[in-house]
């Protein structure tokens, strides 16, 4: 990995990536932050070296680098899912990249289920603490201390000093922002009722499919990372409704104005 690693930063360096401060994932029906860069680069994962996309069918995301808030940034518009075939390593190697590049801190968004009955569909929730149910580590690879130590801290994941700065804002700009725990699951299929409900039991506010593999390895790499659901559907398991993607990422797009004035103005403050 490490080889491979240096020839995609190479590549990157090359295309004009240069000293990124804050590295940005965007979630699913969460692309357009990137209207709101000041664009100089931007790359189509397929034509990265080493990027994770030959072994799958066509992937449309795309690296930017550019401005926001006075600050250099690299954004990945597109995530890889592990329901897509990815592996744990495959997902978390954006991460990686953007560690080689110097990334000071790392801002992640996604798609949510509402676990918690208090928070409703559109709402946002900053992410406190995770729970991993994805059945696998990013960090479970033999040679893995050539990156860093194996048993890494998780006592404060989310780092608080910008979860401050974004509950902050969120007052500021009256912005209703809940705070709890995201459960990951593999995906791809929704959750059970019974799952639901078990979410619940065990502590879950929300429930999604990315996000933690990227934390565990940011805080692997010793990058401060904060993450932001939006929440695109409510799991209440005694009147479950069948559940549309399409609505799904519908809901995520009319939510989005909010997260995107939450990242501009957290990436001025960091
Ligand atoms: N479950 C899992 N992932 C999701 C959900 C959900 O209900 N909504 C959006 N992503």
């Amino acid at each position: 990995m490490k080889e491979a690693l240096q020839k995609t930063t190479e590549y990157l360096i090359e295309k004009g990536f240069m000293q990124p401060e804050i590295g940005i994932v965007l979630g699913t029906g969460l692309g357009k932050l990137v209207n709101h860069v000041d664009i100089e680069v931007e790359v189509s994962y397929n034509h990265i070296p080493y990027f994770p996309t030959a072994t799958v069918e066509f992937h449309q995301g795309k690296l930017i680098f550019g401005t926001l808030g006075g600050k250099k940034v690299i954004v990945m518009q597109g995530r890889f899912h592990l329901y897509e075939g990815y592996t744990l390593q495959d997902v978390t190697y954006p991460i990686r990249i953007m560690n080689e590049l110097g990334v000071k801190k790392i801002l992640i968004s996604n798609a949510a289920g509402a676990i918690n009955k208090e928070f409703k569909k559109g709402d946002l929730m900053l992410i406190d603490d995770h729970i991993n149910l994805q059945g696998g580590s990013p960090l479970a690879f033999k040679g893995v201390s050539q990156f860093g130590e194996r048993f890494v801290d998780m006592h404060a994941p989310y780092n608080p000093r910008i979860n401050s700065l974004i509950k902050e804002i969120a007052l500021r700009e009256k912005i209703n922002l809940h705070e709890g725990v995201y459960a990951s699951v593999l995906g791809p299929q929704l959750e059970t009722r019974a799952e639901y409900r078990y979410l619940k039991i065990i502590g879950a506010d929300a429930v999604g499919m990315s996000t933690v593999p990227e934390v565990i390895v940011a805080n692997h790499l010793h990058i401060p990372v904060a993450a932001i659901s939006v929440l695109t559907d409510e799991c209440d398991p005694d009147h479950l409704q069948p559940i549309d993607v399409q609505d799904i990422i519908a809901t995520a797009e009319s939510a989005e104005p909010k997260l995107v004035r939450l990242f501009s103005e957290v990436i001025k403050l960091v």
